[in-house]
């Protein structure tokens, strides 16, 4: 039997004899817990002869216990009694125990119950005072049942009865037993103190108290801001923001900044979130949070948003501007804005033929050969891009001139009028063997069909070995091809 019985004995009577009769109880008050089970330990004694012409024996027929007596009938066996059915036990004997046991203890149990033994030759006998027998419940008490953090709270496991023997006490906060075990327990709340209580006898936790509920108001604590998808954020996307926290009553009014500026522009609310729906460069940087719930307001730290996006604004620069002697060193440089920062660069010439890797293109020799147009693709982990591109021609006289064309399409265009309206192509032989140069000549208008076409005139004067090209008198010389051959 898992269920103890907790007793309060207030006192002991002495042995109630009449005769050499008598029932005695020990004790003879008994504090209980609802639920639980109680053994009234009882003890009785009779003359063991009695005389009728001969010594005779007693010997006991009936005992029991009762707790209502209609005079003159006999009282009511309490085993007998519907309300006790199943619940009691008769634990003693027919000599001198009278051990009573009642189980599932009920509040309505709270009665004074006294035994009764008859024995031959009429003996009949009734112990009094008998048990007084008190069923209590247990009830947490809280007080105050609401406080601020800080305040003083008083616990208390009550009971309508006195139970002796100093039983120790359970404790529970939502079902988790905590570490003080006195019938009474204060406490300086804080926010964890916050929850239900319930309490328990030591031994017999299978009987709590109903849970009671203390409430402790607090200021927002543990403030930080959530962001929702985690990882990278790529621009276009949404993105939630949510202050988490710990408050009690919840958060009335969140505020939201960006920088030390609210966002957006009308402050507080009762949401805890903040979402961006297509989020671009402009929104990244550090955000936090304000939570304020009547008890007090607090903020988060700052959360860095990093906003990430494929390369934009590709362009190639060519170093030095202007003319350069043919033998010298060019560079053309690949310009990007990425984040994360451009991984890899590549660089094609004419039509997809690749030309190196790297942010710059280095000629360290510029020669004939390498003439044409050169463009860029800068890439990251989110995309790549292209830049415009920069054509390469030589123009007439007695120089060579790279006339740069920005944007690859602007020059996939040209070369397309090339070939539609060449006005006249004119094939020289150079003085030196060692080069064939094709000219191509077209009007001027033909580019202005492009708005975006830049010039940059780079002259390249004749080597030792690449003496004077001949003179070309056309005003715009376009060259879609230079060949170099080496004999
Ligand atoms: C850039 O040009 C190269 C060569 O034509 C091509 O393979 C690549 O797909 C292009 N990249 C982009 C982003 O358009
Ligand atoms: C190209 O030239 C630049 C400037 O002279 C230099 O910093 C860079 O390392 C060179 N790149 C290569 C691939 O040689
Ligand atoms: C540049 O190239 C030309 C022809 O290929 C060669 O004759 C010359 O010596 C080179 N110059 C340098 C500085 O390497």
């Amino acid at each position: 039997m898992l269920f103890n019985t907790f007793i309060a004995l207030l006192s002991v009577s002495g042995v109630l004899s009449q005769d050499g009769w008598g029932v005695t109880y020990t004790p003879e008050r008994i504090c209980a817990l609802k639920g639980s089970s109680v053994d009234m330990r009882c003890a009785y004694f009779h003359p063991t002869y009695y005389y009728t012409f001969l010594w005779q024996y007693y010997t006991v027929e009936k005992a029991f216990w009762f707790i209502r007596w209609h005079h003159p009938q006999e009282p009511e066996d309490l085993s007998l009694d519907r309300e006790y059915s199943g619940r009691v036990e008769y634990c003693g004997n027919q000599i001198s125990d009278c051990t009573f046991r009642i189980k599932q203890l009920r509040e309505s149990d709270s009665q004074t119950y006294r035994f009764r033994f008859l024995t031959n030759h009429n003996g009949k006998y009734t112990g009094r005072p008998g048990v007084s027998l008190t069923v209590t419940a247990l009830q947490v008490r809280v007080n105050p049942g609401s406080v601020t953090e800080g305040q003083s709270v008083t616990l208390t496991c009550s009971t309508t009865c006195t139970l002796t023997g100093s039983p120790a006490f359970t404790w529970y906060r939502d079902r988790s037993p905590l570490s003080f075990t006195t019938q009474t327990h204060q406490l300086t709340a804080s926010s964890e103190d916050g929850g239900t209580y319930s309490c328990a006898v030591k031994g017999s936790e299978l009987l709590p108290s109903p849970a009671v509920a203390l409430t402790v108001n607090y200021p927002p604590k543990g403030v930080s801001v959530s962001v929702s998808p985690s990882g990278e954020i790529v621009e276009g996307s949404s993105v939630t923001l949510t202050c988490i926290n710990q408050a009690n009553p919840p958060v009335q009014r969140y505020s939201w900044f960006q920088e030390n500026r609210a966002v957006p522009s009308e402050t507080g609310g009762p949401e805890a979130s903040y979402t961006i729906k297509h989020i671009t460069q402009q929104d990244a940087g550090e955000y936090y949070c304000e939570a304020g719930n009547g008890i007090g307001t607090n903020r988060s730290p700052p959360k860095r948003l990093d906003v990430q996006y494929p390369p934009k604004g590709t362009s190639v620069s060519v170093s030095p501007s202007g003319e350069i002697e043919e033998g010298s060193s060019v560079t053309l440089t690949c310009r990007s804005d990425a984040n994360p920062p451009v991984q890899r660069y590549s660089w094609f010439k004419e039509t997809g033929a690749g030309a190196g890797s790297g942010q710059s293109l280095n000629f360290s020799n510029f020669s004939s050969w390498s003439s044409g147009q050169y463009y860029c693709e800068a890439k990251n982990t989110h995309g790549a891009q292209n830049s415009t591109a920069l054509l390469l021609t030589a123009q007439g006289g007695r120089s060579l001139t790279v006339v740069a064309a920005v944007g690859a399409v602007a020059a996939a265009a040209i070369l397309a009028l090339v070939f539609l309206g060449v006005v006249c192509v004119r094939r020289k032989r150079s003085i030196n063997e060692e080069q064939d140069l094709l000219y191509s000549t077209v009007q001027k208008p033909l580019l202005e069909c492009e708005d975006d076409v830049q010039y940059a005139s780079v002259q390249f004067l004749p080597s030792r070995a690449a003496p004077r090209s001949p003179a070309v008198k056309e005003d715009c010389a376009l060259y879609t091809t230079v060949r170099k051959h080496q004999t």
